[in-house]
């Protein structure tokens, strides 16, 4: 079959582009980690501070270097809004929201969720540089927003 010599060029091009991209796509998931925020399940936001694990939000240590963090958001703080764990650990939240909707977001990282009241968000980091780590929430929840944020101790 006979392609013109431009046309030629243009097929070359687009195949070599979308081989960039999805290169880039594997590179971000398997490489990288970047994932997107699962949803867990689902909890009443009216009872979420009675129903387990919310009742008793924390850090919990899973495994060495293994961490879960149950997180509660509501107007304008987290509980707990002071987190320590040691370098290298890999750390899964577990955040919901207890009335509007509100962000959860740690610079430096790729953890970035939208936290809706009734749905469990669940994202998962590997955190191997210590240091402080602001976390914040970063969808506008009212008069407080701007205050509304926590801290991440890498140790
Ligand atoms: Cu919570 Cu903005």
């Amino acid at each position: 079959m006979w392609v013109e010599r431009y046309e030629k060029i243009w097929i070359v091009l687009s195949l070599v582009v979308l081989a960039v991209f999805l290169a880039a796509i594997g590179t971000s998931v398997f490489a990288a980690g970047i994932q997107l925020p699962g949803v867990e399940g689902r909890v009443d936001p009216r009872t979420v501070a009675q129903t387990p694990p919310f009742n008793r939000p924390g850090v919990y240590e899973l495994a060495p270097k293994r961490y879960e963090v149950v997180l509660l958001a509501q107007a304008w703080g987290f509980t707990p809004n002071e987190i320590r764990v040691p370098a290298g650990s890999v750390v899964t939240f577990r955040i919901t929201s207890k009335d509007v909707t509100h962000g959860f977001m740690i610079p430096g990282t790729h953890v970035n969720v939208m936290l809706l009241p009734g749905q469990v968000s669940k994202v998962t980091v590997r955190l191997d540089k210590p240091g402080q780590y602001r976390f914040l929430c970063h969808e506008y929840c009212g008069i407080g927003h701007q205050v509304m944020s926590g801290v991440l101790i890498v140790e």
